[in-house]
């Protein structure tokens, strides 16, 4: 008799966490590298707090692939709009599309996470996007 060998799930991963809630201040962002669960190289990250809730979103803007902030880590973040400091365009903080500038229309590119225990962690689900920052 032939006897398949035991298969037991390998334990999921712990959630990445990025930072602490009450470390990201209502309307301003800021920079954070994250190892993504599955591998690979580091994510650059844009985490921002809007209207009570948590966005991120990759520090990479869609018009010349370069870095939305002016200096390391300090972003123009003004009446809920995220500003490159690079052309000047200018993308909606809660979903990040691009209402003016040179790159209209396009997004960046969110990333999911979530908030638990009064930390932001990186969600394992692939689709975006923040959720709300009330359950720290
Ligand atoms: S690189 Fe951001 S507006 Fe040009």
């Amino acid at each position: 008799m032939d006897t398949e060998p035991a298969v037991s799930p390998s334990p999921a991963a712990p959630p990445v966490a990025l930072c602490r809630l009450d470390a990201l201040v209502e309307g301003t962002a800021i920079a954070l590298d994250a190892l993504p669960q599955a591998g690979g190289e580091p994510l650059d990250l844009i985490l921002l707090r809007h209207a009570g809730d948590v966005r991120a979103f990759r520090n990479v803007c869609p018009h010349a692939g370069r870095r939305l902030d002016y200096a390391p880590g300090k972003f123009l973040l003004q009446r809920g709009q995220l500003i490159c400091a690079v052309h000047g365009a200018t993308f909606d903080a809660v979903d990040g599309r691009c209402v003016a500038g040179p790159c209209r229309g396009e997004h960046l590119q969110a990333v999911a996470v979530r908030v638990d225990s009064g930390l932001v962690h990186l969600a394992p689900e692939p689709h975006p996007i923040g959720l709300s920052g009330t359950s720290g």
